[in-house]
């Protein structure tokens, strides 16, 4: 299983940053367990500086430029440099802030070029009774592929993160047998956009109040990889907590 942590802008000190990442650091020595934590990009910095475990980091978005004259923004260049080795992007809290498809298209390319491997965020505000939402998830993973190639489009993770269980608790999380449905929907999605058979070792993760008490039926009932994880992994004994569920 390949757990996500999203920390957003939840950890601000360094002292709780350090905190989670031993907890973590302890975590990913269980079997079958990859854990990738996405600090804010200064406590990456300095968290993966020293970092010699099996545990990985992420940025939680990257720039859509090539970089330059261009106060404020952080590059894929300059999270690799951070030895990041993941990237989170169109995440809806970043498409909110402005990202179009187009632009998340952009930064698929930008990510991969520079050794990141996309974790791209997808999923509806709201489910509607005509399957608008499965065509809109549809829509969202092809427009993000666009402009990458074929090889390039294997190594892209999808994780589905519907908005409206983002963010909530684990009552209003999705159903497992909804998350059934939506993974094998986001398969047959992938199978077709990438070549021969190779959609078969994509990964496919689900977001959206995964806590303690729901990770395990989502994890039992669906054929997910693994889940992206926000308000439940900033807290060490929660996040402990929720990855011993999965062992
Ligand atoms: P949540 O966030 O676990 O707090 O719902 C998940 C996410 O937005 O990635």
């Amino acid at each position: 299983m390949l757990i996500v942590a999203n920390w957003k802008a939840y950890v601000e000190e360094l002292a709780r940053a350090k905190k989670l990442l031993a907890v973590s650091k302890r975590l990913a020595r269980e079997d079958g367990i990859a854990i990738v934590l996405a600090p804010p990009a200064p406590l990456l910095g300095v968290l993966s500086a020293k970092n010699k475990s099996r545990v990985a980091f992420a940025a939680q978005d990257i720039s859509a430029t090539a970089g330059g004259a261009l106060t404020g923004e952080a590059t894929a260049p300059a999270y690799a440099a951070a030895s990041a080795s993941y990237a989170i992007l169109g995440h809806s809290e970043r498409r909110a802030a402005g990202d179009t498809d187009a632009v998340v298209a952009v930064k698929l390319a930008h990510a991969l070029a520079h050794g990141l491997t996309p974790i791209l965020c997808v999923g509806e505000a709201e489910r509607d009774g005509e399957g608008r939402y499965l065509a809109l998830v549809r829509e969202e993973i092809t427009a993000a592929v666009e402009l990458l190639t074929p090889r390039e489009r294997t190594r892209v993770i999808v994780a589905y993160e519907p908005l409206w269980a983002i963010g909530t608790t684990a009552e209003h999380a999705i159903d497992p047998n909804d998350l059934a449905e939506m993974v094998l929907y986001i398969r047959k999605v992938i199978a077709e956009l990438l070549p021969g058979k190779s959609a078969r070792r994509s990964l496919v993760l689900y977001g959206g109040s995964v806590e303690p008490d729901n990770v395990r039926g989502l994890a039992g009932a669906s054929d997910v990889d693994g889940f992206l994880i926000g308000h439940a992994s900033v807290d060490p004994h929660t996040f402990a907590e929720l990855v011993k569920q999965l062992t």
